[in-house]
């Protein structure tokens, strides 16, 4: 069987995902529209061996539990009609201290290294189908660029695809708040908001219409609104975390000291938008020519904590041995 390396880069969603209608499948309740990122990104390799006894995972060279990906490997397993355990090695090039969700990397990595491995032959649709089932976002991470996750009605239905390159020169700054893992997991937290928060339905709604606005406002290359839609998405996420029972919020103080300089820069005309996911880190989605200056209003506050980046490509094969 081939030994297969393959890279996937994270991706920040300017329409968030937030809630599944169905968790075992993980079908949203709503489609999403996300950024593939150029500097952050996983490499993972996997060679099936008939010879081992269970699967083996390790992250940056250090021996993990094997319960989530030896539940994906048999979703690859089982198209592929295969029983052989996996040796699974992950690299995560997300700064430690970025605090970035790296599930999506990591899974849309699995998925396209996984399935090669296991003799399989995906198409990108497919791919993003098998990504989706490790976590929802990682369906977005197979794409470079932008992405939309069409939220369908089941498994068939639900994947993402890639939106057309825009002519807006689009950059983010992540601002690092807090470095530290995640005080609760978006799993559980997204489960609780869709049981308990009264805001849920107006979420569903309101973010479903935002997705194909989105997609209207990127294709018109109208960045005033692709921003403010991004904005928008999230902090309405964020207040159905807030109006759930018990309420949570991921921010800290210096999330809303980034985000009040970002409305700041705004009304001095630059354009430069907020988003905030399942954690206290503030990334800025703007225009390139802008991200000097952005830096430079940042910086009095957050110093080194300010990482650039722009838009990367979409998941491919490094190396493939047989
Ligand atoms: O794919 P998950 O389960 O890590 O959830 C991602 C949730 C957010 O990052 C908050 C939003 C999104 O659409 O990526």
């Amino acid at each position: 069987m081939k030994t297969v390396t393959a890279r996937a880069h994270t991706n920040i969603a300017l329409i968030k995902y937030w809630g599944k209608k169905d968790p075992e499948l993980i079908l949203p309740y709503t489609s999403s529209v996300s950024l593939t990122l150029a500097d952050f990104y996983t490499d993972t390799t996997v060679h099936f061996e008939p010879q081992l006894k269970a699967d083996q995972f390790t992250l940056d060279g250090i021996s993990q539990p094997t319960g989530k990906i030896s539940a994906f490997l048999d979703l690859v397993r089982q198209q592929a009609g295969l029983s052989a355990s996996a040796r699974v090695e992950s690299h995560n090039h997300v700064p430690t201290a970025a605090g970035l969700a790296s599930s999506a990397s990591a899974f849309a990595a699995l998925a396209l290294a996984a399935s090669r491995a296991a003799g399989l032959a995906l198409s990108a649709r497919d791919l993003s189908r098998l990504a989706r089932r490790g976590s929802g976002s990682a369906s977005r991470s197979i794409f470079g660029g932008l992405a939309l996750w069409q939220r369908g009605d089941d498994d068939a239905t639900s994947f993402a695809t890639a939106l057309p390159k825009p002519a807006l020169p689009l950059a983010m700054i992540v601002v690092l708040v807090d470095a530290g893992p995640k005080p609760v997991g978006s799993r559980a937290l997204m489960a609780n908001t869709v049981a308990t928060s009264p805001y849920y339905p107006a979420w569903v709604s309101t973010n479903e219409k935002a997705a194909q606005a989105m997609v209207a406002a990127l294709a018109a290359d109208d960045f005033a609104t692709v921003g403010h839609l991004t904005e928008q998405s999230s902090m309405q996420m964020h207040a159905t975390i807030l109006a759930a029972d018990p309420a949570f919020t991921y921010w800290q103080p210096e999330t809303l000291t980034a985000w009040s300089l970002v409305r700041q820069l705004r009304e001095q005309g630059v354009p430069a938008y907020a988003t905030m996911d399942a954690g206290p880190n503030v990334k800025i989605l703007t225009l390139a020519p802008y991200v000097a200056q952005i830096k430079a209003a940042l910086a009095p506050t957050f110093g080194q904590r300010l990482l650039t980046t722009g838009p990367g490509p979409a998941a491919r094969v490094l190396t493939e041995v047989p």
